[in-house]
């Protein structure tokens, strides 16, 4: 019998319609797909790529089969807080790929945005980076391998009245994650004692630090408490700090670690050093399982530091390889989300473990201050906050 090129694409497409499943499905008996939704494209492809590079990792330590099935990752790319792409990216992924699970994202609005896919088609979301508190309440198929932006800004809170800041402004990003550390840090700035001056925040989208800037400035606070995403927005609002003399003139600042993000440390210069900020993970934490992952991400990729959305991405996959192996590879998403409800493990960040009630991660909270180790900027962890779990819930 001849058949045509185009006719055996029209045969072979017939036969896959008609069997009920998509290409790939079909072909997936032994496959078990893992689709990760990031921000590969515009402002936010710096984050996305770490991510990456600690998914990667975890990939060439645990190899690309499991309990006789083959691990597939379909990569999708949201090309930036779009919300709208990123519903339809997960909901074509779950329809159309039928993934097994999701993962991913660097930003809020978009892990928002799957939830409901998530919940719908009963399938593990895992969040390797956004977070506003309220994500993991959105849905009982998302768990938590990142932070929490309360989780981090309270201690550190805590830890600025007991080391004499007083009173304090904040100045924070307006979206979901910034609305939480300013909620946060406030509450337990005032319950410690302390005495807010004021706030300010910064719209997400191309924001022009300097005239906020000056506003604190000019309120002349004691100290600033600051949010904004890493990586470029970091780099901009320290520039226009230093453009103002903001330290300079008195005010100490004070922040989240995405401020003085390890990815992009090292390019603000000597502008960052001695700034103080709290969060769960730093390239320079000293044990020797962090020393063998930043080895090991900076063998895939030199040329990125790995930062905390590096260890999200990782945590994330381990957590993921840990629950296929326990089902043996017959994939089902609620034994899936009651096996990462009780999941501990030992990351280079330190201990974590899933909160079962939540599905959000307890671990270590760090202070620490911006040095020079030899002549790389790095974040040096010095006092730390043991257990902490996500106080916005
Ligand atoms: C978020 O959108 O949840 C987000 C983005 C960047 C960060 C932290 C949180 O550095």
């Amino acid at each position: 019998m001849k058949i045509s090129k185009r006719g055996l694409l029209i045969g072979s497409t017939a036969a896959i319609l008609a069997s009920g499943l998509g290409a790939s499905g079909a072909m997936a008996e032994g496959t078990i797909k893992i689709g990760v939704i990031l921000e590969y494209s515009g402002p936010f492809a710096v984050q996305a790529k770490e991510i990456d590079n600690g998914i990667n990792l975890a990939l060439e330590q645990r190899g690309d089969s499991i309990a006789g099935k083959k691990i597939e990752i379909i990569r999708k790319d949201t090309g930036g807080p779009k919300p709208d792409v990123a519903k339809r990216l997960a909901t074509e992924l779950v329809t159309r790929d039928k993934v097994d699970m999701l993962a991913g994202v660097v930003l809020t609005p978009n892990a928002l945005a799957i939830a409901d896919v998530a919940t719908q088609a009963k399938v593990p979301f895992v969040i390797m980076n956004a977070a506003t508190s309220i994500i993991t309440a959105k849905s009982p198929y998302i768990v938590r391998f990142s932070f929490t932006l309360p989780q981090v800004s309270a201690p550190l809170a805590e830890w600025a009245f007991k080391n004499g800041i007083k009173e304090a402004y904040t100045l924070v990003s307006d979206y979901g994650p910034g609305l939480d550390a300013e909620a946060s840090f406030k509450k337990a700035f005032t319950a410690a004692g302390g005495k807010i001056v004021g706030d300010v925040r910064v719209p997400l989208s191309n924001p022009d630090f300097a005239p906020y800037v000056q506003r604190v400035k000019d309120a002349k606070p004691q100290a600033v408490f600051v949010f904004v995403p890493a990586g470029a927005q970091a780099i901009g609002l320290m520039k226009a700090a230093a453009e103002r003399e903001l330290v300079k003139s008195g005010i100490q600042m004070i922040g989240t670690g995405d401020m003085t993000d390890d990815a992009v440390l090292q390019s603000m210069g000597d502008a960052a050093l001695g700034l103080v900020t709290s969060h769960h993970y730093s390239y320079a934490h000293k044990s020797p399982h962090n020393k063998a992952f930043t080895d090991g991400v900076e063998a895939i990729d030199n040329s990125l530091r790995p930062d905390f959305m590096t260890v999200g991405g990782y945590d994330g996959m381990i957590a993921i390889y840990k629950v296929i192996e326990q089902l043996k590879g017959k994939m089902d998403g609620d034994k899936a989300m009651a096996i990462f409800k009780s999941m501990k493990f030992e990351s280079p960040r330190g201990p974590i473990a899933i909160d079962p009630a939540t599905r959000d991660i307890v671990q270590d909270v760090y202070i620490r201050r911006v040095e020079k180790v030899g002549d790389k900027l790095v974040n040096v962890e010095f006092d730390k906050i043991p257990s902490v779990k996500d106080p916005g819930k």
